[in-house]
């Protein structure tokens, strides 16, 4: 329901990327971006609270003045979705956004997804996101046509985990330096103690759903995962190979040779 809502929403605010007209070339050349015509334009809010701005809304003798692409609408163009920082709201919405969006271009070609996260808490511990927001989309990477390969880098926590796990089987990836971590850290709640107490309940109900899911993308028991997830687990990417959270440690080398990073994911 919540994620009908969600969708909803996100459905007004990108009604007019669902418009026939194709908004995106399929190159973007500099002199595409820098004639400040009306061919380009973001698909997406791409910064958070910025729609107007990134739109470019403004007009001047009729032409289109808006600011030049952003680096997240340069990746969404080639069919990557970046995920460098803990899973606020405003993360997921723009994470769901551009996989519609993607789902919409192309029913065919793959998207990777680059995971960088500390999943819904600061590395710190500090609560900064819902797990309901990285079920929501774990949701719709299943909904989407496109086969979605994820990639970990830097950190891979606890729902960025999750999320990670949940890319197509056989293309989920870490770069050799990545680190992953089962459970989330996390600080006490605080307030009230009937207030903790619902709290704690919310926390072990999403912890559960986290670890099925998780369970269901390793192959493994859920209360295996769960009693991994009970307690500090690192992984490293080669221990993730064999956990079945990832299918394979991105050979750097094989990397550095290929002059088109995205397109090798794709062939991976
Ligand atoms: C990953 O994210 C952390 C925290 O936001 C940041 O410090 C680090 O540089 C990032 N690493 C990569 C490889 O992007
Ligand atoms: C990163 O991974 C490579 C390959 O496994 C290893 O040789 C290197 O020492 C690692 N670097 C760090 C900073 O851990």
């Amino acid at each position: 329901m919540k994620l009908h809502v969600a969708l909803l929403s996100l459905l007004a605010l990108s009604a007019d990327a669902f418009s026939p007209r194709p908004l995106v070339p399929k190159t973007v050349t500099n002199k595409d971006v820098s004639s400040k015509s009306d061919v380009w334009r973001p698909p997406m809010n791409m910064v958070a609270g910025g729609a107007e701005k990134a739109y470019g809304q403004e007009y001047y003798e009729g032409a289109r003045i808006g600011p030049p692409p952003d680096l997240p609408s340069l990746l969404l163009h080639n069919r990557i979705v970046y995920i460098g920082m803990p899973l606020v709201p405003a993360v997921t919405e723009l994470v769901i956004a551009e996989l519609l969006y993607l789902n919409y271009e192309s029913t065919s070609d793959p998207i990777t997804m680059y995971i960088n996260s500390s999943g819904t808490t600061t590395a710190g511990g500090q609560a900064v996101g819902f797990e309901t927001e990285a079920f929501a989309i774990a949701d719709v990477m299943k909904y989407v046509r496109p086969p979605v390969h994820t990639v970990a880098l830097g950190q891979a926590f606890g729902a960025a985990a999750m999320l990670l796990s949940q890319g197509k089987r056989g293309k989920r990836f870490a770069l050799p330096n990545a680190t992953i971590l089962l459970n989330q850290p996390r600080s006490q709640a605080q307030g009230q103690a009937s207030d903790i107490a619902i709290k704690a309940r919310e926390v072990a109900n999403n912890r559960r759903t986290t670890c099925e899911l998780i369970a269901s993308a390793c192959g493994k028991p859920v209360s295996t995962v769960m009693e991994d997830c009970s307690r500090v687990k690192y992984l490293q990417p080669e221990e993730a190979v064999e956990y079945g959270l990832i299918d394979e440690v991105i050979d750097n080398k094989k990397w550095a040779m290929s002059s088109k990073p995205p397109s090798f994911m794709s062939q991976l």
